[in-house]
């Protein structure tokens, strides 16, 4: 507009609106190229999706408002002071999920393989307070070389003031970690704190020394993907939580994930309008516990059985398999389950599975949503492994979880519920809201046939025939403790209820939880044992 020009002064010349404009454009297009069509192309190559691509998928469409688009690093060093991309390797801002307010950081291998600098670390950080002042989850899809080598002890300070973040924000906003590519050496602990790792197949990798490191200092021959991969840290290091095919499913996966938090520790988690009957009856449940204690049944059937449409997002599905955790609705309420997987190592509590349980019960608890414990439990695993490896300390985790979380909580006891492993698994006595058990419960210190073996060995080595009398004896255990009334009696167990209502009776208990206040002493914090 020639306006502008004919209101400067005599030898001064403003750019026109145009050419304001012109500029905006050409930053905003070099700033979405990215590394180029090239490094693009490399990306898309190996089947990974860019980090805006990224961004796309996780949030409703039209909703993101990135910022800091034109930060660029001030490194001088290494023939880096011409060598700068606009937004400088990682692409922040917020959106929504499902109308939800979310930040977002997603890290973009095409510019510099994702590498972090100081300003790469000062746009986190930035997101990162957002979200905490706002009370919103932080998002970070990780796909990077770690540091920024020519950056030095820069790009270190830059992890450590995210660490930092991540940690003051544990428990007060949801952090959600997506591996999307390369994340090595310390980066790795920017998603370790996080409350979820989402894992992509073939693509991703978490290690803090790779494997060469690896073979020059032990001489372990080993790949990346058997080292820190998904199933790796799915199965093997219980690091991650889920593990998918691709890019895609990791980001529909956390939308899905989000569905059942809320956006803070005031806040409670969404509830979903659900058309399946809360009263629906579940006659299948008659059927599903076998009357031998020997056998195995499948904790998931029931899981879904009683859940709103059947749905139920298992969380860390390959990790300790005896224990079942993850979310499902019960009358449109977000629900945490905690259940001992009979149809795996016959449901026992070990290393791994009171780990599991314990970090699930803490995700829960800090955020407000009810606890449903469904217990079907032999015991502690016996072994030398398992003493050596610290059971004492890890089952204490467990313990300490539940015994401190301070939302609704409900147990219900399928089988087994014997030993220390009774008192561990959501107790009436570490402060469970309402107990139930089904018919088939089997509350007491052990199983009919051990009790008998331990209380009764001198008789049964004097008797006529040990083996007549071992099963009198244990028909007779049987009777009296294999079953819930014992704990009934005592008030241990509120209520004894038929399989086919427990959908009905579930939603019930939640409901009449729903005003819960509780608390625990004033205190610093508590010194779980780590
Ligand atoms: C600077 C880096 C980089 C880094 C990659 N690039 N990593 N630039 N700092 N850390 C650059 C490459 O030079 C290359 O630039 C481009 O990114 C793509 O990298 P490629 O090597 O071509 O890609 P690829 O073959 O896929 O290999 C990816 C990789 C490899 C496995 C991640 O780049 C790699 O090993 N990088 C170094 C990883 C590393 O040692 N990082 C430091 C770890 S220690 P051009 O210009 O050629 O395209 C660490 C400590 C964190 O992170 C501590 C926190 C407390």
């Amino acid at each position: 507009m020639t306006t502008e020009r004919s209101e400067a002064p005599a030898g001064a010349t403003y750019p026109t609106r145009e050419e304001l404009e012109a500029r905006l454009e050409a930053m905003n297009q070099a700033a979405l190229r990215g590394g180029g069509p090239k490094a693009v192309e490399r990306q898309h190559a190996r089947g990974k999706l860019t980090a805006r691509e990224r961004i796309d998928l996780l949030l409703d469409p039209g909703t993101f408002r990135e910022l800091d688009r034109f930060v660029v690093h001030d490194c001088q060093d290494f023939g880096m002071a011409d060598k700068k991309v606009l937004g400088d390797g990682v692409v922040t801002g917020y959106g929504r999920i499902d109308g939800r307010l979310v930040y977002v950081f997603a890290q973009d291998f095409t510019v510099f393989g994702g590498s972090l600098s100081g300003a790469y670390a000062r746009k986190i950080v930035k997101i990162m307070d957002l979200a905490m002042r706002n009370g919103a989850p932080i998002i970070g899809l990780n796909d990077s070389g770690g540091a920024r080598i020519q950056e030095g002890v820069v790009s270190l300070g830059g992890y450590a003031d995210i660490f930092l973040r991540n940690t003051l924000a544990s428990g007060v906003v949801p952090q959600l970690s997506a591996i999307m590519g390369p994340c090595a050496g310390g980066a790795v602990y920017s998603p370790a704190i996080t409350d979820f790792i989402v894992m992509v197949r073939q693509s991703s990798y978490m290690f803090i020394t790779g494997p060469e490191v690896i073979r020059t200092v032990t001489h372990e021959e080993v790949t990346k993907e058997e080292l820190g991969g998904a199933d790796a840290h799915g199965a093997l290091s219980g690091v991650s939580h889920f593990s998918v095919p691709d890019d895609a499913a990791a980001l529909a996966l956390l939308r899905e994930l989000l569905g059942y938090i809320p956006q803070n520790n005031m806040e409670e988690p969404p509830r979903r309008e659900t058309g399946d009957p809360v009263d629906r009856a579940c006659p299948e449940l008659d059927e599903l516990v076998p009357t031998n204690p020997n056998k195995p049944y499948d904790v998931k059937e029931l899981i879904r059985a009683v859940a709103d449409e059947g749905r139920f997002l298992e969380v860390q599905e390959d990790y300790a398999p005896n224990m079942v955790v993850g979310f499902l609705r019960l009358g449109g309420r977000s629900v945490g389950v905690v259940a001992n997987q009979p149809a795996h190592l016959a449901g026992v509590l070990d290393i791994g599975a009171s780990l599991k349980g314990a970090r699930f019960v803490r995700f829960c608890d800090a955020f407000n949503i009810p606890l449903l414990c469904i217990e079907d439990v032999p015991g502690f695993l016996p072994g030398v492994d398992q003493e050596h490896g610290g059971i004492i300390k890890h089952g204490a985790k467990l313990l300490y979880a539940f015994a401190e979380a301070t939302v609704p909580r409900v147990t219900l006891i399928a089988r087994k519920a014997y030993g220390g492993a009774y008192c561990v698994m959501n107790s009436k006595h570490i402060r469970s809201d309402l107990n139930f058990a089904w018919p088939t419960a089997e509350i007491a210190v052990m199983g009919s046939e051990g009790a008998v073996n331990i209380i009764f060995r001198k008789e049964l080595a004097a008797a006529d025939d040990p083996e007549a009398r071992r099963r009198e004896l244990v028909a007779e255990y049987r009777d009296k403790f294999a079953n819930p009334y014992r704990a009934a009696e005592l008030g241990y167990i509120d209520e004894i209820i038929r399989p086919r209502t427990t959908r009905a009776r579930l939603v019930e208990a939640f409901d009449s939880l729903e005003g819960k206040r509780d608390r625990n002493p004033p205190r610093k914090h508590g010194n779980i044992p780590l």
